[in-house]
Formats: C-alpha cells, structure tokens, sequence
C-alpha cells in the first residue's frame, strides 16, 4: 500500500493555528527553505515575503547560524535555567544589553513574543506591589496585538481574536495612536493610579501595519514618565531592523522601561524571548522576603540553542553585507510605494524601515472577503504573503536577492491590473 501523502496525514493529525480548518484551503507542504525561498514537496519555489510571520531576518538555512546551532546541540542542547547557568544565555543577554537603547540592566528569558509581553505586564504589576504601592492599571493602544495568551490578549485590541474569552479578560484603558500635537487624553491627576503602559513603537503590526510618528508618542510617554508609569516597549515585531534601525525605540527621546523581543531575535531558526528591564526594576525584587520574588519560569528558559541562534543571527545581522541589504531593502520599498501611489486600488500606501504596507480597494478590515482571494493571487505569483485582511504587507528576509524582491512588486501591479478588468 503506498504511503499518504503528508497532506492526508496532516488532515488527519494536525490543528493548525489562526486557521479555520473547515475553510481555508489545504496548507502546502514544504520541504526546504533556502534564502528567502520555500520549497514545495514538486520543488516548486515561493519567495517568504512576510519572513514566516516577520521572525524570519536572516534568511531560511543560513550555514553559519546552522552549524552554530548543530555545535551547541552537541555540546550542551538545554538545562534548567532556575538553578544553572551557561556561557549561551550570559553572552546573548551581554550582547543584547550592549546593543539595546536605553537603561537596560537585565534579561529575562522566555519562550516567544506572547510569553515576553506577558512577563512584562507580571514585572511591572509586581514591582508596584512589591513596594506596597497601589497602582494597578494598565494603559495600552488602540488597535494593539501582544500575543495570544490571557494577559496579552487583555492589553490588546478587542476584536474575533478576543471575543470568546472577554470575560477572562483584565480592565486596560486604552489610549488613540498618538499624533503630532494632540495632547494626552487622560487627565495627569489621574495618572498615580497606572502601574504601566504597554505600546509597540512606531508601528502596530497585526493591527493592520498602522504607523505612528516618534515625535507624537515620545511628548505622551515623557508625560506617562513624569508621573512614575513604567513603559513597555513590545519590539516583538519591530526589532532588529524592521524599522529600518536594530529598535525601534532608537527613535525615541524617551526610553522604555522594558522591552519585549522575540521573533527576529534567533533570525527565524527557533523560537526564544527576551524581557529586558532596568536596575530599578530588578531591585524591587531583590529581598529576604521571599514573595517578592518573581515567580515565573518557562521549562525552556534560555535555552541553549535558541541562545545560540540568537548570537549567530546577530552577528550576521550586523555583518557589513547584510546591513547593506537592508538599507538595499529600504530604498526599494521607497521606490516601491512611491508607484503604489500611481493606483486607485491602493490606498494608503506607506513604509517604515523594511517594512511596505497598503490596504486593497477599501479601508483596513481584518474580516475583509478580499482576504483569501488575495492569499491566492501571490500565491499564483509564487509569493507567500498572508494578508490582514484587506491589508497587505512586505516584510521580507533581509537576503531577499533584487530579482525576488522586484517579483513580489511585479506580482503586486499585475494585482492592480486584475483589479482594474474585474
Ligand atoms: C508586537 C507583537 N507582540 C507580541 C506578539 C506575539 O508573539 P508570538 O506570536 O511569538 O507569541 C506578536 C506576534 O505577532 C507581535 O507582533
């Protein structure tokens, strides 16, 4: 009898996620990726334009970053981070540290994006209750996305994401996009009662890529400073030169408090996050009163190739070649969106960093019908790229070579032209 094929035996095992699985089109099997290339079981190519949900920087299989990798698994593949060390974890978090903005004195380790942000908000509500200060509320933005778990889906956007689980979820007060000159919605003799505020900087990615100017939010936080609120900067999406700079937060006068990174942080090889805060912050746990401590732990704290991969992607990050790709990246985007501007089907084109974003025909709806047919004419073109919604994106691997790169905007004028005869 022959062998299933993998995509009976995946229709037979396996739930995957954000996918309503009586719908949407059979997943594709890949057997390979190379660059900024995924490979089908037929060998057929599909240029990763969204970098795998944007964690992948480097590129699919990069040698360096896999012998790392290989090496470590080798040498030492995981240990209990509570009561251990190694040389992995102590020398991403001093390299992480070197290169981060601001005052930062202090890594914590964690699994992904969602497990990062919600180690943020337990630090920053129990640096307050361990003071014995009563501040217990929690600003966030508008149209935000932290993560999928309770306490990110609680000082996110309530929206089909959310909806079943509202009553699991925790009070936030919610702030407009900051723009240039509009001055800070909240009253200031109201502000003691906030323990933090929670915002991706510059960019709100699974909201709908909405972009914000630093000079509108940094008079907003140096107000939210002023009053002792601690700020957390989510840079699970925007770091490592999304923006076109290593963080985002480099834009800003006023630096967070705490920071949140995954996604790119292991290039897009496997999966690890960082919550890093300041000296102050760590203090107010140090103490002999034992519930003071921050207890939180992940099996897979710091894990030993996922550090690994971490500092191996720096470095190839910050390597002479791929920081001339980047910036090749940026000035095509430039380019790029400049022409979108030529068709009515677009609207609001924009860029930041490597980042190029518009909606299709309509104003962003994330239940927008568009979105499957979207999916299925990059598809055509060889360019996996999952739209929200109506809203498209390129966010590509930094390797991306030019002639891939001006395939995913020839694909998206003859979408234009599509649009136009139908
Ligand atoms: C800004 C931001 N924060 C947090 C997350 C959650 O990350 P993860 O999917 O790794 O849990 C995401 C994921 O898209 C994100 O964009």
């Amino acid at each position: 009898m022959p062998a299933s094929s993998l995509l009976e035996r995946d229709a037979r095992v396996i739930w995957h996620p954000d996918t309503q699985m009586l719908t949407e089109p059979a997943p594709i099997p890949i057997v390979k990726g190379e660059g900024a290339l995924l490979f089908d079981e037929q060998g057929q190519s599909y240029i990763d334009a969204d970098a795998s949900w944007w964690v992948n920087t480097i590129g699919h299989g990069h040698p360096l970053v896999a012998e790392k990798i290989a090496a470590q698994a080798r040498h030492l593949a995981h240990c209990i981070f509570a009561c251990l060390t190694h040389e992995p974890a102590v020398k991403l978090a001093e390299e992480l540290l070197r290169l981060l903005p601001g005052n930062f004195s202090r890594i914590f380790y964690s699994d992904d994006g969602s497990t990062s942000t919600e180690v943020a908000l337990k630090m920053a509500i129990q640096y307050w209750h361990n003071q014995g200060i009563k501040r217990t509320k929690i600003l966030a933005l508008e149209g935000g996305y932290h993560g999928d778990t309770f306490g990110a889906m609680s000082v996110g956007a309530k929206s089909v994401f959310t909806a079943p689980f509202e009553n699991y979820l925790f009070e936030v007060t919610y702030l407009p996009l900051p723009q240039p000159g509009q001055a800070f919605p909240i009253p200031e003799e109201e502000l003691d009662q906030y323990a933090a505020w929670i915002f991706e900087p510059l960019i709100q990615g699974a909201g709908g890529m909405r972009m914000y100017r630093a000079e509108a939010l940094d008079p907003w936080l140096e107000i939210c400073r002023r009053h002792g609120i601690l700020l957390i900067a989510d840079e699970v999406m925007t770091g490592f030169y999304r923006t076109g700079r290593l963080f985002a937060c480099e834009y800003l006068q006023q630096k967070p408090d705490i920071i949140c990174l995954s996604k790119g942080l292991t290039g897009g090889t496997l999966p690890l996050g960082v919550t890093a805060c300041t000296e102050q912050i760590f203090e107010a746990f140090l103490s002999q009163d034992k519930r003071k401590t921050f207890f939180h732990g992940h099996s897979y704290t710091a894990n030993p190739l996922a550090c690994t991969a971490a500092l191996a992607s720096l470095d190839v990050l910050l390597s002479p070649a791929y920081q001339s790709q980047i910036q090749h990246i940026i000035r095509q985007h430039q380019h790029f969106v400049q022409q979108l501007h030529e068709y009515p089907c677009f609207q609001h084109p924009r860029q930041l960093g490597t980042i190029a974003a518009f909606e299709v025909i309509d104003e962003p709806n994330y239940t927008s019908p568009l979105r499957d047919k979207l999916y299925t004419f990059y598809l055509k073109h060889r360019v996996l790229m999952r739209p929200l919604g109506n809203t498209l994106y390129l966010m590509p691997p930094y390797c991306i070579t030019n002639e891939q790169l001006q395939q995913v905007y020839e694909a998206t004028f003859a979408l234009a032209e599509t649009l136009l005869h139908n």
